[in-house]
């Protein structure tokens, strides 16, 4: 099976907005935000932009990268329905984010970084990191790990290409690569943020809430 990075767009160009309704942390993370007077938010991998819409809407100055074209479409015609502006990019999350150390207040990444083996994600995540101001607030979710299986993969045939990193042989994603963490592991990974919070969401995902140390 050969890998493939165009999974999202196609399933953008396909079905639009598939998710509608902002995460369920989004008001907890816009009360966090709002009282440490944070004003500039990076969506890591905004897809369709709820998160940029919900964020702009509620007075935030919101930059988004994705790699997919449909989803910056679909995010910047939203935009535009409601009237407001955001900062999207087409950007590589595995390449060097567009922006300098210590630009964003804040940075938010829903679904997005387990979208590539452990290597890669580390390389994601430290340039998280430096983007970051010192003390900015960091908002994650990835994929839960259970039983030292993909949580959510009834039916689904894959392939452990190296520990808790999993490519889809079928179903909608297959070809896209899928790592998936534990607690510890999150923790691990994030260990130049303070977390303050750790808690599995309604859909499986580990939600990793911080700032940076
Ligand atoms: C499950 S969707 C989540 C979208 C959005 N964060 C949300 O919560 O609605 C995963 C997103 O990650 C993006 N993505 C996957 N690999 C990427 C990469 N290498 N660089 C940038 N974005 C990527 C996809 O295009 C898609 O928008």
């Amino acid at each position: 099976m050969s890998r493939r990075t165009d999974t999202w767009n196609e399933i953008f160009k396909h079905q639009g907005k598939v998710f509608r309704e902002p995460h369920e942390d989004m008001p907890r993370v816009e009360k966090l935000l709002r009282e440490h007077g944070a004003s500039t938010v990076l969506d890591l991998g905004c897809g369709t932009g709820r998160h940029v819409v919900y964020l702009a809407g509620r007075g935030f100055s919101v930059y988004g990268l994705d790699n997919s074209p449909e989803g910056l479409r679909v995010a910047r015609q939203w935009l535009e329905e409601e009237e407001l502006d955001a900062d999207l990019r087409l950007h590589n999350m595995t390449e060097t984010l567009p922006y300098g150390d210590g630009f964003f207040d804040a940075l938010i990444s829903v679904q997005v970084i387990h979208h590539a083996d452990i290597a890669a994600i580390r390389r994601i995540v430290q340039e998280m990191v430096r983007v970051l101001k010192p003390g900015g607030i960091l908002f994650v979710t990835v994929p839960q790990l259970k039983d030292g299986k993909p949580y959510s993969w009834r039916g689904i045939e894959y392939e452990e290409v190296e520990p808790h990193t999993f490519l889809p042989l079928t179903g909608p994603e297959r070809g896209l690569l899928h790592h998936y963490f534990t607690p510890e592991s999150c923790r691990e990974e994030f260990s130049d943020v303070e977390i303050v919070d750790l808690h599995a969401d309604s859909v499986n995902h580990h939600c990793v809430l911080g700032f940076k140390r």
